[in-house]
C-alpha cells in the first residue's frame, strides 16, 4: 500500500514538474528545449535535411568525418541524402530561444491530457495484476486492439478483427513508415497532395519511392475585387489527379483533416481518389492519415459525411464502397488526446495489407510501450462518457478547439490576414493556414524578403519565411513558414508566398497574447497609412 502510494506521488511529481516546468507561460523559452521538443526538432532536422534540388551531390558514396575516418553511408542514408544543414524547425527554434516571441508553431497542445486518461495512466501503471511493464504482442496489446476493434467496427459498419486487423506502432509516423517500407519497391510512385504534411516526401524516399506532387489548388472567395486579399479554400483538381496516378503509382496518401491547411477533404473528393485508384495497378494503396479526425471543427455540410456515429463530421476514407480493401487507415492518441509525446499509433486494414506489417514490426520496434497501449485502452471507454458537459470527450474536444479556432481567427483577421469563412469552408485539426494581406506584406522590411537563409527552402528567404521570421524577431510572435510544406517547384512559383502556418493548440492565455502581439502589425499599418480592412475581405462573422 506504502508502495503504490509512494508510487503514485513520484508519478504526480513527475508530471507536476514536467508540467510546469515545461509550459508555464513564463518559461516559453524552455518549452523549445524540452525533451520532447528536441525529439521533434531532431526528427525534423533528419526529414528537412534532405537536398530537395535533383543534382545535388550530397548523395555521393562517402564522406570524411572531421577525425580523417571516412564514412560509407548506407542505403537509407544515401535515399536521404547527407546534408545536414538548418531546417525551418532548427531555424525557428533557434528564433525561439533568442527573441522568445509568443508561439504559435509547434503543433502540439500546452495542456494536460483529460484527467481520465491521466488516472488511466496512473492506474496502469500501479496494476499489479497486470503489470503491464513488460513486453506485450508486438502487433499489439491485447487490451488495446480489443478496443481499437471495437471502435473500427463502428466507424467502418464491419467487424474488425482485433489481431489480423490491426497493427499498434509507435506513433503514426511508424505507422506511415512501415505502411511505406511493406508496399514501395525502388522506382515505385507515391502520390502527395500539397502542401503536405513534410513527414511524408521523405518517408517515401526512405522507402526506394518518388514523390508525386498532385497540387491542392487554392479558390479565394472574393478576389476579384481589386486589391483585396481574401479567405478561400484549398481544392482537389481532379485533373491534376488523374494526370499523375498511372501503373507505377503503388500508393496515394491521404490526409483529413489537413496538415498545414485544415482542409477537409469532400466525400466527392475521396470519392475522386477511389475512382483515380482504376489508373493505378490492383496493388496500389491509399494510406489515409486521420491523426486530427475527433478534431473536426467545421464538418462539412455534405449529406454523407456524418456516416460515423462517433466521429461527427469525419469520413473514414476506407468506409467508401470497395475502398477496405484497398486502404491502411494511419492514426494516433497523440492529437484526440492532448498527449503528442505517447507515441501509440495503429494501422487498420485488411489482412493482406496489415499481415506484412506484423511481420516487420518486431525488427523495427519489438512492441510499442506496454504501459502506454494499457493507458490508452483504459482512455477509449471513458472518453465515450459525459464530459465536462458534454455528451462525451469528444464532444468537449470539438468544442473546445472551436472556441480556441475563433479566437485566433478573429486576432488574425483584425491584424490583416484573410483566413478561412469556417461557415462556408469545412474545417479539422489545429491549424490555420492564414493568408498575408497587402498591408502586412508592404511592412515586412526590405532586409528579410530573399534574405540568404540555409534553412529555407531553395536557400533564400521568401515572402513567407520573411515574414514569419520579421514577426518573430520583430512583432512578439512565431508563426510557421509554408513553403517547406510545398514541393521546391511550388515553392519558387510563389504558391506558398502568401501563407503561414498558425497553430491554435495552444492556451487561451498564449492566444490573447499573440493576439497583442498581432495587434501591433495592425497599428503600424494605421501608421502607414493602410487599413487591413481595405485590403482583406470579410470572412463573416466569427463568435
Ligand atoms: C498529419 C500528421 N500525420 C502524422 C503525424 C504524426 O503523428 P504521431 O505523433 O502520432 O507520430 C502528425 C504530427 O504532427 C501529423 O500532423
Amino acid at each position: 500500500m506504502f508502495q503504490s502510494t509512494a508510487l503514485l506521488a513520484v508519478i504526480c511529481i513527475c508530471i507536476t514538474q514536467s508540467w510546469s516546468s515545461a509550459f508555464q507561460p513564463s518559461s516559453r523559452k524552455q518549452c523549445l528545449s524540452r525533451p520532447g521538443a528536441t525529439k521533434e526538432s531532431q526528427l525534423r532536422t533528419l526529414v528537412q535535411s534532405v537536398p530537395r534540388q535533383s543534382g545535388d551531390d550530397s548523395t555521393s558514396a562517402s564522406s570524411s568525418a572531421d577525425d580523417g575516418i571516412t564514412f560509407s553511408p548506407g542505403e537509407a542514408t544515401i535515399r536521404l541524402g547527407l546534408s545536414t544543414g538548418p531546417t525551418v524547425w532548427t531555424e525557428f527554434g533557434r528564433i525561439a530561444q533568442e527573441f522568445d516571441p509568443v508561439n504559435l508553431g509547434q503543433g502540439f497542445p500546452d495542456w494536460l491530457p483529460p484527467k481520465f486518461a491521466v488516472d488511466s495512466l496512473v492506474e496502469a501503471v500501479l496494476d499489479s495484476a497486470q503489470s503491464p511493464h513488460q513486453y506485450t504482442r508486438p502487433a499489439g496489446h491485447p487490451n488495446l486492439v480489443q478496443q481499437l476493434a471495437r471502435r473500427y467496427s463502428i466507424h467502418m459498419k464491419r467487424d474488425i478483427h482485433p489481431m489480423d486487423e490491426i497493427a499498434v506502432t509507435v506513433g503514426a509516423s511508424q505507422a506511415l513508415y512501415l505502411s511505406l517500407q511493406t508496399l514501395i519497391k525502388p522506382g515505385d510512385e507515391v502520390v502527395l497532395f500539397e502542401p503536405f504534411f513534410d513527414l511524408y516526401v521523405n518517408q517515401v524516399r526512405l522507402a526506394g519511392g518518388t514523390p508525386v506532387f498532385v497540387p491542392l489548388y487554392f479558390e479565394p472567395y472574393d478576389d476579384q475585387i481589386e486589391g483585396v486579399v481574401s479567405g478561400g479554400e484549398w481544392k482537389l483538381d481532379r485533373r491534376e489527379l488523374m494526370k499523375v496516378v498511372s501503373p507505377k503509382t503503388k500508393a496515394i496518401i491521404l490526409n483529413s483533416p489537413h496538415n498545414p491547411t485544415g482542409k477537409v477533404f469532400t466525400r466527392s473528393e475521396m470519392e475522386t481518389i477511389a475512382e483515380s485508384l482504376d489508373l493505378a495497378g490492383p496493388a496500389c494503396v491509399v494510406l489515409s492519415d486521420e491523426v486530427y479526425k475527433y478534431i473536426v471543427h467545421a464538418p462539412p455540410k455534405e449529406q454523407f459525411t456524418s456516416d460515423s456515429p462517433l466521429c461527427a463530421g469525419h469520413t473514414h476514407f476506407a468506409s467508401l464502397p470497395g475502398m477496405w480493401d484497398r486502404t491502411i487507415t494511419i492514426s494516433s492518441a497523440g492529437k484526440t488526446f492532448s498527449a503528442t509525446g505517447w507515441q501509440v499509433g495503429w494501422c487498420i486494414g485488411p489482412r493482406r495489407l496489415i499481415g506484412p506489417i506484423h511481420q516487420l514490426l518486431p525488427y523495427v520496434q519489438f512492441c510499442a510501450s506496454t504501459v502506454i497501449q494499457e493507458a490508452l485502452a483504459r482512455s477509449l471507454p471513458r472518453a465515450d462518457e459525459p464530459y465536462e458537459g458534454h455528451p462525451s470527450y469528444y464532444e468537449y474536444l470539438k468544442d473546445k478547439y472551436t472556441k480556441k479556432r475563433d479566437l485566433l481567427v478573429n486576432a488574425l483577421t483584425n491584424a490583416g490576414f484573410a483566413v478561412p469563412d469556417y461557415q462556408r469552408t469545412p474545417g479539422g485539426g489545429f491549424f490555420i493556414f492564414a493568408r498575408a494581406g497587402n498591408a502586412i506584406v508592404d511592412l515586412i522590411p526590405p532586409k528579410y524578403l530573399m534574405a540568404k537563409n540555409p534553412a529555407a527552402p531553395g536557400g533564400v528567404a521568401r515572402q513567407d519565411w520573411a515574414l514569419c521570421q520579421w514577426m518573430a524577431e520583430e512583432i512578439g510572435l512565431l508563426c510557421i513558414p509554408s513553403s517547406p510544406f510545398f514541393s521546391m517547384v511550388k515553392a519558387e512559383e510563389g504558391a506558398s508566398d502568401s501563407f503561414i502556418r498558425v497553430a491554435f493548440c495552444k492556451n487561451d492565455e498564449t492566444i490573447e497574447a499573440a493576439a497583442k502581439a498581432l495587434e501591433r502589425l495592425k497599428t503600424m499599418e494605421v501608421g502607414a497609412g493602410k487599413s487591413s480592412n481595405a485590403t482583406i475581405a470579410s470572412t463573416g462573422d466569427v463568435k
